[in-house]
């Protein structure tokens, strides 16, 4: 067995490590000197106290590292090149809005001064009412109208520094407006429209095709009009932002730099910028392939900082300017990591069988042959083998569509097949090298674990823009899998599944899993689903939010529960597809009696359908055990 089959090493960060007993430990990097902690334990003691699978785990140490991580990293960088800066982190509550992960990064991140950065009033709102620290900035992007730039205008007189970024020309319109209507002068700053162009998932909103921001004319427009109303010195804060995810340090390089050159030209164009703000786009390398591609980055964290302190020391002091205060608006690198979807497989549909079947004399000749090829299977026939096996099963299921073969034929035929596929699987796990062809045929036919989630609830960006994830087995990771498998989910979808893995040898279209057994629960971790996944998910076949739980690790190897969220039930569910479950329960009544009336059921029966419904509206919309 290859002794890191999910390739645990090159993405996990140092954050797990697989257990004496086979469980997957959680290391709590705030204190690499404490043992790691069972994630199966912490899943059993969640069950036991009602919080059952699926169940997303946020642990609340691997967020905190993030943060820290991130601004030593930057601290470092401006240290060893003698940039002559400071470095401030912006959190984007786009990435993860929910209330305890929003609170959680505000309170750890005070000590760095740690902002946010909003999109849409609805953020804005949830920026204003969180205790930033005083040093921290609120920076304003999206679209906004007069209560939005009211607020931020006037938020500097309760404290709160909220950086009004003007996306376009319309915007300037608004804050002059309403800057006039208050007699306040707001604190302002630009979106460049930068023309580096990025790759990965958003290669195509990148660059020119950018929705957001300006390009050098409309910025030459901003700078005279805010010259001629007097605000130019209100200008303190470049923005840029070429997109999130970016696989290769080098466009990052070249839209720093560009970004810089920008700056410096506003700078002489008489706008005192202080604040030189490059966006998201620090990239986790899900894959943990460390290369350019688009789930993957060819660069490490600390590289990143220094390149991006580099660049920008290098524009600056090409042109004589002082070197600014820096932020980066990383959402995705601070919070992917801290949260892990869990759910249990329900049932596997084995996609080979082990007992060989015998060749009975009514058998059909095409059955015959079927069954005939274990007679010549071995690891040097095996193209063969798989085409004589497909090409028997197919001709044996157009005899049974002609009526030429019985149902019981038929039966006996699919049996013989998966035995052959078996077979031919054992075979080309011995094998050396697998010709290419029977590897994708051999890929047809891998079992399906019926997992209980939804994809579309918990892992939208799955199945929306075929984000890779890593998933693994929690427990009995001491056992060399026996088997690959897909993952289909519980919704009546066939894109309900998840099908690219990460293992040891890159990006496969099967995991490896164990047989399970009967009576033990299997569960599987979706790792890194920190990032954009809670709120984009959506109601599909109207399977509700998941029970949801942060966790923190004690000193004596246990964990503590800070917080938890109780997933929807079934009332809550209906009730935002606009029905009424009180009208839902009488209507049911209704029936239920006319049935009474009609004698078809008695007055007990009536009551337990009745209390089965009643029940039914206040559980989860999964799988219960
Ligand atoms: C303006 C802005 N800042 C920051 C981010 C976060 O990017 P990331 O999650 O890649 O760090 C985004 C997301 O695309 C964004 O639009």
């Amino acid at each position: 067995m290859h002794d890191d089959p999910y390739g645990l090493g090159r993405w996990g960060d140092d954050l797990f490590e697989v257990l004496d007993n086979g469980d997957l430990g959680l290391r709590n990097p705030e204190r690499p000197d404490l043992p790691a902690v069972s994630l199966p334990s912490i899943v059993r003691d969640l069950d036991q106290r009602g919080v059952v699978a699926p169940v997303l785990i946020r642990f609340a140490p691997f967020l905190h590292s993030r943060i820290d991580t991130l601004n030593e990293s930057f601290g470092r960088a401006i240290g060893e090149t003698g940039y002559g800066g400071t470095y401030q982190s912006i959190y984007p509550v786009k990435v993860n809005q929910q209330a305890d992960v929003i609170d959680r990064i505000v309170e750890h991140g005070a000590s760095w001064n740690l902002g946010l950065e909003v999109g849409s009033k609805p953020e804005l709102l949830i920026a204003l009412s969180r205790d930033l620290s005083d040093g921290s900035l609120i920076v304003c992007n999206g679209v906004k109208d007069d209560d939005f730039v009211q607020l931020a205008i006037s938020a500097q007189n309760i404290g709160v520094s909220c950086v009004i970024v003007l996306e376009s020309l319309g915007e300037l319109d608004v804050v002059l407006r309403v800057a006039e209507r208050l007699g306040e002068r707001p604190l302002l700053g630009v979106r460049i429209k930068l023309t580096q162009k990025s790759s990965g998932s958003w290669a195509s909103s990148s660059g020119d095709r950018s929705a957001f921001g300006v390009g050098a004319s409309d910025l030459m427009v901003i700078v005279e009009r805010l010259r001629e109303a007097g605000m130019l010195d209100c200008l303190e804060l470049q923005h840029s932002h070429i997109g999130s995810q970016i696989p290769n340090v080098n466009e990052i390089r070249s839209a720093t730099s560009e970004a810089a050159r920008f700056f410096v030209a506003l700078r002489q164009q008489g706008a005192p910028l202080s604040y030189f703000d490059l966006g998201g786009g620090l990239g986790v390398d899900y894959t943990g392939e460390h290369r350019s591609a688009a789930h993957s980055t060819n660069y490490t964290l600390s590289e990143y900082c220094v390149n991006v302190v580099e660049t920008v020391e290098y524009v600056l002091d090409a042109a004589g300017e002082s070197h600014p205060t820096l932020i980066t608006e990383s959402g995705r690198a601070i919070v992917a990591s801290s949260s892990i979807l869990v759910f249990d497989v329900l049932e596997a549909t084995y996609y080979d069988r082990t007992e060989r079947i015998e060749h009975q004399p009514d058998d059909h000749p095409l059955l015959k042959n079927l069954i005939h090829i274990h007679d010549y299977i071995d690891v040097d026939r095996l193209q063969e083998c798989v085409s004589d096996a497909e090409y028997y099963r197919n001709e044996l299921r157009q005899n049974f569509r002609r009526g030429l073969l019985s149902l019981e034929q038929l039966a006996r035929s699919e049996e013989g097949f998966l035995t052959v596929i078996r077979r031919l699987k054992q075979l080309a796990r011995t094998a050396d090298s697998v010709d290419e062809g029977v590897e994708k045929l051999l890929a047809q036919h891998v079992d399906i674990y019926h997992g209980n989630l939804s994809v579309f609830q918990s892992l939208p960006d799955t199945w929306a823009i075929d984000q890779i994830h890593p998933v693994l087995p929690i427990q009995r990771l001491d056992e060399a899998p026996t088997r690959r498998a897909i993952v289909s989910d519980t919704t009546c979808d066939s894109d309900g599944k998840i099908d690219r893995f990460v293992t040891a040898h890159g990006v496969s279209e099967s995991l490896p899993v164990h047989d399970l057994v009967p009576g033990e629960r299997y569960h599987l971790g979706v790792f890194l689903v920190g990032a954009y996944q809670e709120t984009l998910g959506d109601l599909h076949n109207l399977f509700g939010d998941t029970n949801v739980v942060t966790v923190g690790l004690l000193e004596n190897g246990d964990f503590e529960l800070l917080a938890e969220t109780e997933g929807d039930t079934i009332a809550e569910v209906l009730s935002y597809v606009e029905y009424d479950p009180r009208v839902c329960l009488d209507s049911f009544k209704k029936r239920v009696d006319a049935a009474v009336d009609a004698g078809r059921i008695d007055a007990a029966g009536r009551r337990t359908l009745i209390s089965t419904f009643r029940h039914s509206l206040s559980s989860y919309t999964y799988f219960e055990h």
